[in-house]
């Protein structure tokens, strides 16, 4: 255990392969709530586990929604806490991942759905949210100063917790600011046999910078037409 310094060479060879592995309507959109009409059952856990991933990450919003606590964690002294040294509870042997920059989400177990939980927060989290998780716990990576610098933190992931394969499970937009960060290796999409057409429903990949005006090159890699009508879809990123 140390304090993540600047992103060393070491850092980015331990850097976890990451797949954003997603589900989504043809038209792009991921509301879970309105994909349960239209997806079979399992069928995004289990096309999953065919990733082999040792770990999985999301964003605060999908957390909050699926795993965390619904009242947020409330801070008795809202002082920041700073630069601190990465905290390692326990190794796993597969991990869950929070990407909470002002750590509002509140935990009650160290593992969700078996998994060893790691929360990912910025140093504007509160100074007793610290705590809180060791008691817990629940192991941490404090990295970036004003928001998550994602790119410290994967590397974190893959040097503090051997995490090799990481597997990006949304929303719209954590994955946007992992494709933006230039951290996803390869895309699993399954596109399931319907359309919501709702306008503020997050994509696949959202939030991207209006500046980025040009689409990532992908590589199919493979496709899969299941007897649900819905069709696995695997892409490498190219990198020029
Ligand atoms: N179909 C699928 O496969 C699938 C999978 C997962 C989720 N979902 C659905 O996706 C929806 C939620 O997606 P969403 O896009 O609204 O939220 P999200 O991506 O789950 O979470 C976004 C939040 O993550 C936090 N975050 C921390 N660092 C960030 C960074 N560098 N860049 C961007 N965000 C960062 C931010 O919280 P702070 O504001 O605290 O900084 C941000 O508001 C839900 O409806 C959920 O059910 C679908």
């Amino acid at each position: 255990m140390s304090a993540p310094g600047g992103t060393c060479r070491k850092e980015i060879e331990m850097r976890p392969y990451v797949i954003c592995h997603m589900l989504s309507t043809v038209d792009g959109k991921i509301d879970s709530a309105a994909l349960k009409a239209v997806t079979g059952k399992d069928e995004y856990e289990a096309t999953g586990a065919k990733l082999q991933g040792d770990a999985w990450v999301c964003g605060r919003t999908t957390m909050q929604q699926h795993f965390a606590e619904d009242e947020p964690f409330v801070s008795a002294s809202n002082t920041p806490a700073g630069p601190q040294p990465v905290y390692v509870a326990r190794r796993a042997k597969s991990y869950a991942v929070s990407i909470d920059t002002l750590g509002k989400l509140r935990w009650s177990d160290c593992d969700l759905d078996g998994d060893h939980l790691i929360c990912v927060v910025s140093e504007r989290v509160p100074e007793d949210y610290l705590p809180m998780l060791r008691e817990r716990g629940i192991s941490y990576i404090v990295s970036g100063a004003s928001s998550v610098d994602l790119v410290q933190a994967v590397n974190l992931l893959g040097q503090y917790f051997g995490i090799r394969t990481l597997l990006l499970e949304g929303g719209g937009h954590i994955n946007g600011a992992f494709l933006q960060a230039d951290l996803i290796d390869e895309v699993s999409l399954l596109v399931v046999p319907g359309i919501d057409g709702r306008h503020d429903i997050p994509a696949v990949f959202d939030g991207v910078s209006p500046a980025k005006n040009a689409a990532v090159p992908l590589k199919l890699k493979s496709v899969e037409q299941r007897e649900s009508d819905t069709l696995w879809i695997r892409y490498e990123v190219v990198r020029s």
